[in-house]
């Protein structure tokens, strides 16, 4: 598995973010970040080029070094980026120093993440948000069933993806205030496809 998860996940990884269908979510989510932002599980950094003049400072964390490298290497915005390698659930900043978490369509591969919703809590200033572009559990039974069926069999070959996660629930349960919220499927199969997009901010 060491082969599989470190060389040929991360080139995976890569390539289903390169997706076209996902620019103008990313595009929405990155145009409601500002100051300092922290972008949990950066990914090969598909996010950086939409970063504006808003964004003082971008905090890439990522665990996987392969695809933190990728990130280095992707078209960047001016705004100075610092890259982490680390994880959600012990985020190596101070508390009360973000003004903007991003996350987008991470939540589903973080093994503990209601421990990473606290940490995210922890690092935000007062008044900051939680922006996110998320998959997770659709609402049509018919849809769920299948959800429930293929995630653990989906998880060993995604890098432990789960299809079947409740974004609206995992950020209420986390003291999360979802301000926004929209959902609805984007192409493809529908298991894999029932977005949540918006922003939150904590109570
Ligand atoms: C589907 S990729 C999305 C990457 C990127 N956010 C994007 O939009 O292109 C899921 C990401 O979650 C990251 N991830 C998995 N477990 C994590 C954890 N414990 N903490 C932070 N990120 C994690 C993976 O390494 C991967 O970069």
């Amino acid at each position: 598995m060491g082969f599989y998860n470190d060389v040929i996940l991360p080139r995976l990884c890569d390539l289903a973010m390169r997706n076209k269908d996902l620019l103008p979510y990313r595009e929405r989510a990155i145009r409601a970040a500002q100051g300092r932002v922290l972008e949990i599980g950066i990914g090969s950094g598909r996010n950086l080029p939409f970063y504006g003049p808003a964004v003082k400072q971008v905090v890439g964390l990522e665990p996987a070094t392969k695809l933190l490298e990728m990130a280095r290497h992707a078209p960047h915005p001016e705004t100075p980026i610092e890259f982490v390698e680390g994880s959600a659930e012990a985020i190596p900043i101070e508390g009360r120093s973000i003004d903007t978490v991003v996350t987008t369509w991470t939540m589903c591969s973080i093994p503990n993440v209601d421990r990473a919703m606290t940490e995210a809590r922890r690092v935000l200033k007062p008044g900051g948000k939680l922006v996110f572009v998320e998959h997770g559990r659709a609402p049509e039974p018919r849809v769920q069933w299948w959800q429930d069926r293929l995630t653990p069999a989906w998880k060993r070959i995604s890098g432990g993806c789960h299809l079947n996660r409740d974004i609206a629930d995992l950020l209420s349960r986390n003291g999360f205030y979802a301000e926004e919220m929209r959902t609805g499927y984007m192409n493809g199969l529908k298991p894999m496809t029932f977005m949540y997009e918006g922003q939150a901010s904590t109570r």
